[in-house]
């Protein structure tokens, strides 16, 4: 009966069952400590492993469970390029599938109530990661699929140029965010109330012709001495009174009720102009008017900037822009397959306080581990890093193995050292831009 259950959640494909025997299997290896290549050994607390990341996130585990409040993964996407490591899990969707879903399990174990877990994917691979994904941490896990701008021309062999990819951010209930406040110049009016409310804007009128007219939002209103009626027009008023109203007509944007309490609080401003006077409403930036218990009143409020779905769409988030970035420190033929620090970067501050943990396990450049600097350094923060990559030799005819970096971990060493070296130049605070290597070794560790 549990097993039908089972089948029925799952959706079940093969190899499924010898990706669930990688995720149970224990650990086969240890992490070694690796002084000479790190940087500020003793001082930092930035990890950088190297070697398999099922191994290593299960090595993780003990130490780090539910205290990472962000990962952000860039799986290879099985696009079955020739890339410098390896994107093809061995043969189509399955595999790769067996391949990645120990690791979103065994993710998901270190990430902290609240955190968040991004990942980078293109169309391919999309709606098997879904599957999985909710299946692992359930559907309402899912906060927001975002397409991003991965470059603005394409190949003219095509047809249809492919011109984004995908972020799927998820998060572990009740998901914790941070949004910047939001910065509307329309909010430049100051009354009596401003040590309370802040700034305020004027809005559209009070009265409006509205798409459906409602009897009770017409009604006459005594202000500073004046009867006022929704359109200016007593007249239209009476008709509208005796039932000749059409279906869009004038009447006002609040409730008598609301209006009572609003023009009270000093939330209404009458304007007198030359054959008419009119009435507006304020809004005010630190505060609302909310019904509470039944009563209007005046609550705090912070006036936060959401995130769009569109918001990756935009240059600074494309590979493009990643090169440009790996271009200030280094040959940006290095590394192909970067992604830009912008997307990490607005990551972070959406999912991360000052203190947290953030975590990649498909590293690659390190360009997750450079984000965290950079935002660090802007903000004065101590946000710090876990980054995983596997030390994948580089190809005899790259770049990189030419001029001397030996596997995709030498480059994201690499790239760290001289973001260190340009950070600590161009904002001499102190901060923690150090990094401690630990490599992977088969068997136990030495007691
Ligand atoms: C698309 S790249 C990530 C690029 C990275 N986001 C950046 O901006 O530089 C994927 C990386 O995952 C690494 N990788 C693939 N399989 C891995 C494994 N089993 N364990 C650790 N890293 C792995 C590859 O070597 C590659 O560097």
């Amino acid at each position: 009966m549990a097993e039908r259950g089972r089948e029925e959640r799952f959706w079940h494909w093969p190899g499924r069952s010898l990706a669930l025997e990688g995720l149970e299997a224990p650990p086969q290896g240890h992490l070694e400590p690796q002084p000479q290549l790190s940087i500020d050994w003793e001082g930092s607390q930035n990890l950088y492993c190297e070697g398999d990341n099922l191994e290593i996130l299960k090595l993780l585990v003990p130490h780090f469970r539910e205290r990472i409040q962000l990962i952000y993964i860039d799986p290879p996407y099985n696009t079955g390029h020739a890339f410098v490591y390896n994107d093809r899990s061995g043969g189509g969707h399955s595999a790769w599938m067996g391949f990645i879903y120990p690791r979103l399990a065994l993710g998901w174990q270190l990430l902290a109530p609240g955190g968040s877990l991004a990942i980078s994917i293109d169309d391919r691979e999309l709606p098997y990661l879904r599957l999985m994904a909710e299946e692992l941490w359930g559907e309402e896990s899912l906060v927001a699929c975002f397409p991003r701008l991965t470059k603005k021309a394409g190949k003219s062999s095509a047809a249809i140029a492919r011109n984004h990819d995908y972020l799927l951010l998820y998060a572990k209930k009740p998901a914790t965010f941070y949004l910047p406040p939001h910065s509307d110049p329309g909010f430049k009016y100051r009354d009596e109330y401003f040590s309370e409310r802040g700034y305020y804007k004027l809005n559209q009128p009070l009265d409006y012709n509205s798409l459906q007219y409602s009897p009770s939002l017409d009604y006459p209103l005594e202000v500073e001495g004046e009867t006022l009626y929704p359109g200016a027009s007593y007249a239209k008023y009476l008709e509208r009174q005796a039932g000749n109203y059409a279906r869009a007509d004038w009447a006002w944007r609040w409730s008598k009720e609301l209006f009572n309490f609003a023009y009270a609080q000093g939330f209404v401003v009458l304007k007198r102009y030359a054959n008419r006077v009119r009435l507006y409403t304020k809004t005010y930036q630190k505060v609302k008017l909310e019904k509470v218990g039944g009563q209007w009143q005046v609550v705090p409020y912070e006036r936060t900037k959401r995130l769009s779905t569109l918001e990756f769409l935009a240059n600074p988030y494309s590979n493009d822009q990643a090169k440009k970035d790996l271009a200030r420190l280094m040959e940006p033929a290095l590394f192909d397959y970067a992604k830009p620090l912008a997307l990490m970067e607005r990551l972070c501050q959406l999912t991360t306080g000052p203190q947290d943990w953030v975590l990649d396990f498909f590293a690659g450049s390190a360009a997750t581990a450079q984000a965290v600097w950079e935002l660090n350094a802007r903000q004065g923060a101590r946000r710090h890093f876990i980054m995983v990559q596997l030390p994948e030799a580089c190809a005899p005819n790259s770049r990189a193995y030419q001029v001397g970096l030996a596997d995709i971990c030498a480059i994201g060493r690499q790239r760290l050292r001289l973001a260190r070296e340009r950070l600590q130049r161009e904002n001499p605070q102190p901060g923690d831009y150090g990094f401690q290597v630990w490599r992977w070794a088969e068997g136990p560790a030495p007691a």
